[in-house]
């Protein structure tokens, strides 16, 4: 049956012992068709048993499209590659939300509202002072984006459309302004205010680089490829943090709440901890003589070591995101005047020998995009802890596109799976004194 006009082309028949059950098929533009088991515990009592719903779709949408085993990635129909090339962030931002690319007219407008939101509430920078010094970055991102929804009120009310538009462009200005100031709380600087002459990426750069003593001139090399890292990250489909965004806001939670929750589903080392887990890794390898000790440790199914940065849940091809950072991540090590990084040399060695070993091709294992985004933000001065930051701020477009998209559906009701449930049956209340 096609998902719009409701006429039935195809079913899938279930069936159990002597009984069957027919079920309609929908079928997306692009990509898998999907069964419709909404109706099944009603028609036949039971449910269906997908841990990590690695064959369920929970939802229809229309942003992000993914073919994992063609290495394909599309926002809106439109291929990564020629946005992270002829693009910028921020018209990104604009396409996810809005749909379409914005003309002139409506891209200068869209700049101009995200600018002028950059500031975040004087208070807010008091928050900062509670944390310790050494606090992850993603802890006080989690919390702080949390505490967004006690000083927006006026864009909290989920059923106004034009409240959900001005939360969704609030979130878009303020996470790079927040992601600088934890920054510059765990360094011991004050913190920069935003500069409204400054693009997107650049005023991040500044605010989390300038000092107040000294004139700061953002770096143009730089700069783009943190509008790119940006634009790669900005949407995924339905991943971890997104389904989490997803799910916290099928109850009705307010936007900023939210994105909060998305942040603390990303900061997890399976997901957006990797590219620090990675760094990290390469590390630890040190040198390209070592490359075999640890390519055998991953290999060894008794040993919970994983190459970090390498297999993804839906790639199953090279990931394209990772073919554009690693060109990204030699532009910026030229531009900085590294002609020679032991790490990069270490995770192009240690690509190679992953690439050409039987274990990996045979399991489809790739880098994915945090492979190389660590060499690259390191090389731009971030600290490790900050990676997973970068990543929150790209993603929080994609988080709340997908987030208006659920509360903008009318079929949206509030998310809750079932269970196969496998503890003790019923039985009695055991007084102290008689227990073994
Ligand atoms: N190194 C070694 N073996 C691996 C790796 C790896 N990085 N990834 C998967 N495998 C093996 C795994 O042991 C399993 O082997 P077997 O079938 O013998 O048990 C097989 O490949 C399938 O793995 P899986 O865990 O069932 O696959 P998954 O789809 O659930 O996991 C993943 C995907 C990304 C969690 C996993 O590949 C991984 O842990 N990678 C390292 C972490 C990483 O780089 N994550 C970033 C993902 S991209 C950024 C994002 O979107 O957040």
């Amino acid at each position: 049956m096609d998902a719009k006009t409701g006429s039935n082309i195809k079913t899938a028949t279930l069936s159990v012992g002597d009984q069957s059950w027919s079920f309609p098929v929908y079928e997306g533009t692009v990509g898998p068709s999907v069964i419709d088991i909404s109706k099944l515990y009603g028609q036949t009592g039971m449910f269906t048993y997908d841990p990590g719903f690695t064959s369920t779709a929970s939802c229809e949408s229309k942003i992000t499209y993914i073919d994992g085993e063609e290495g394909v990635l599309l926002y809106r129909g439109y291929p990564i590659e020629q946005l992270a090339e002829r693009g910028d962030f921020l018209e990104t931002c604009y396409l996810l939300l809005y749909g379409d690319l914005p003309n002139a007219a409506q891209k200068q407008d869209f700049v101009k509202r995200v600018t002028y939101h950059t500031m975040v509430h004087e208070q807010m920078s008091r928050f900062f002072q509670g944390f310790r010094r050494d606090a992850h970055p993603m802890a006080i991102m989690t919390g702080c984006v949390g505490a967004l929804s006690a000083f927006y009120h006026d864009s909290t009310d989920i059923s106004d459309p034009h409240q959900r538009m001005v939360a969704s462009i609030r979130m878009i200005a303020k996470m790079p302004t927040l992601a600088a100031m934890a920054y510059k709380y765990s360094v011991g600087q004050p913190f920069m205010y935003p500069k409204n002459n400054l693009d997107y990426s650049s005023n991040f750069l500044q605010m989390c680089f300038a000092v107040p003593c000294e004139e700061y001139k953002p770096n143009p090399v730089l700069a783009r490829a943190m509008d790119r890292i940006f634009i790669l990250h900005a949407d995924h489909e339905q991943n971890a943090s997104t389904s989490t965004v997803r799910l916290a806001g099928s109850s009705g939670a307010n936007p900023f709440a939210c994105i909060a929750a998305g942040c603390a589903s990303l900061w997890g080392p399976a997901h957006g901890g990797a590219n620090e887990a990675a760094l990290k890794m390469l590390a630890e390898i040190g040198t390209p003589d070592r490359i075999p000790e640890f390519i055998k440790r991953a290999k060894d199914p008794k040993d919970p070591f994983r190459l970090m940065g390498f297999g993804h849940r839906v790639y199953k091809n090279y990931d394209p995101r990772a073919k554009i950072m690693q060109r990204t991540c030699h532009e910026v090590l030229q531009e900085v005047g590294i002609t020679h990084d032991p790490l990069l040399e270490v995770a192009m060695e240690l690509e190679r020998v992953a690439l050409n070993d039987e274990y990996f091709i045979e399991k489809k294992l790739y880098p994915n995009v945090d492979y190389y985004s660590g060499i690259t933000l390191k090389a731009m001065g971030f600290p490790t802890s900050m990676f997973t930051v970068l990543f929150a701020v790209a993603r929080t477009v994609g988080w709340i596109a997908q987030w208006k998209e659920m509360i903008e559906d009318p079929s949206q009701k509030i998310g809750r799976p079932r269970q196969l449930y496998t503890g003790a049956t019923r039985r009695d209340y055991v007084p102290m004194e008689s227990r073994k």
